[in-house]
């Protein structure tokens, strides 16, 4: 393991102004983006859609890294040029996503369990190859009113991105560890910060265990925020309040960056919650976003996959990008948008 080498590009991936952009839909959840503006999800027109994003003018300043998917990391330009190397000659750096997807957890209804460690030494060393630098690994944590999490699900999922991360380190690969509590269901942001205040601290002691190096990974945690069937939702302050005291109390300090995901909110509401948590700094730990769907689903309203669209839908994303980076300073304001 290259201690130096991890630490370093952990750090270019939160440098300042910067965060990730998540691309890295399996095949069934973009088929899930696409289904709404009729595009069908086809291997080209999966390889377009990736292109339109990685070709925008001006990303490479609020982009440090872009997660791929095992196809796209094997696609080019239009001119064959592989995503990875036009990446790289940009100034972002290429990472790739090696788990196999959230599967229900055996005798444990209701939690889920994520799949994918048989085969990962060989499979990360593949994509190594392929240049990709960092990696990406989630786990999906439920909330009922009741009984879900059980604190086995929590220890079976912190098993899980514990040997992922070791694994990941072990070939120089930066791993982005990501425990999603989700969004779903009607429990308060109360029982959110308690549920993932579990989960992170599970999730690091099992990180320790491992001999994982905290100064070379990034922790991708959800916000604490209410459920989306909550009747009492929380405004851009409550919510950075109770994710910044979470994250403290259980992120150690030698994490060098926060990268949060999005989960179901929309892209305003995204960049002023991270702007909020922001504004509230300096904290130990870059603070920073890696969204999938709060970067993307204005960009795919505005592609509806016609050509005519792009440089709109272009523009558009740098627009998502150029907030979220001012999000990064605590300088974003909703009359931005
Ligand atoms: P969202 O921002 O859409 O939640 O996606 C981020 C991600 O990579 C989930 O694994």
């Amino acid at each position: 393991m290259n201690s130096d080498k991890l630490m370093s590009v952990a750090r270019a991936i939160v440098a300042r102004q910067k965060g990730v952009l998540a691309a890295d839909e399996s095949t069934p959840t973009i088929k899930k983006r696409f289904d709404p503006i009729n595009v069908e999800s086809t291997e080209e027109n999966r390889r377009r859609y990736r292109e339109i994003l990685f070709t925008s003018e001006g990303i490479e300043r609020y982009l440090g890294g872009i997660i791929l998917f095992d196809e796209t990391l094997r696609q080019t330009t239009q001119d064959g040029t592989p995503f990875a190397e036009l990446l790289s000659n940009r100034g972002i750096i290429p990472g790739i996503k090696v788990d196999k997807g959230a599967k229900a957890l055996a005798l444990y209804p209701g939690e889920k369990i994520t799949e994918g460690l048989d085969g990962l030494r060989e499979r990360l060393s593949e994509y190594k190859q392929m240049g990709a630098k960092f990696a990406k690994w989630r786990a999906v944590i439920n909330i009922n009113e009741c009984d879900i999490p059980t604190s086995f699900a929590i220890h079976a999922n912190a098993h899980g991105l514990a040997r992922y991360a070791a694994l990941c380190q072990e070939l120089d690969i930066v791993p982005i560890v990501e425990p999603e509590v989700l969004m779903d269901g009607a429990h308060d942001i109360e029982r959110c910060e308690v549920v993932t205040s579990r989960v992170l601290e599970e999730v690091f002691t099992e990180l320790d265990a491992h001999r994982v190096l905290f100064e070379g990974m990034l922790l991708k945690p959800n916000m604490v925020i209410p459920g989306m069937k909550c009747e009492r939702q929380a405004d851009a302050q409550q919510i950075a309040e109770a994710t910044i005291r979470c994250l403290m109390r259980y992120v150690p300090a030698a994490v060098p960056g926060i990268v949060f995901l999005s989960g179901g909110q929309n892209a305003e509401d995204a960049t002023d919650n991270l702007n909020a948590m922001n504004a509230m700094g300096p904290h130990p730990w870059q603070v920073s976003f890696s969204y999938g769907r709060a970067l993307q689903a204005p960009v795919l309203a505005a592609w509806k996959g016609q050509e005519g669209n792009v440089g709109a839908a272009q523009k558009i994303f740098l627009k998502r990008c150029r907030l979220n980076g001012l999000a990064r300073d605590g300088k974003y304001t909703r009359a931005m948008e």
